[in-house]
């Protein structure tokens, strides 16, 4: 059976954020297309029967991970409450 999941219409509206909050939305969406993006690679990779088609499919999912990163740092420099919440959230992990 092949089921792939893919939440995002793009291209998103983000018309109605107010002007200061547009680059923060705009990375959030870039962390969510990238979130996405490797969910699906790693689908797709666990659906082929060909190792070559699955080791591309695995590596770009590796290379989404980096644009993950890259997104969520230059979120955190704009956002410090997130920085901050994302650093309580690991905590509350830890402590299970
Ligand atoms: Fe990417």
């Amino acid at each position: 059976m092949l089921i792939v999941l893919c939440f995002l219409p793009y291209p998103l509206n983000l018309s109605k954020v107010p002007q200061h909050n547009i680059d923060r939305e705009i990375l959030r969406t870039g962390i969510m297309a990238e979130l996405d993006a490797i969910s699906l690679y790693e689908q797709l990779a666990a659906m082929t029967t060909s190792k070559k088609i699955k080791s591309v499919l695995l590596d770009i999912a590796k290379e989404e991970k980096t644009h993950v990163g890259e997104f969520q740092a230059l979120l955190l420099d704009l956002d410090k409450e997130q920085a901050k919440e994302l650093v309580a959230g690991k905590k509350e992990v830890d402590e299970l």
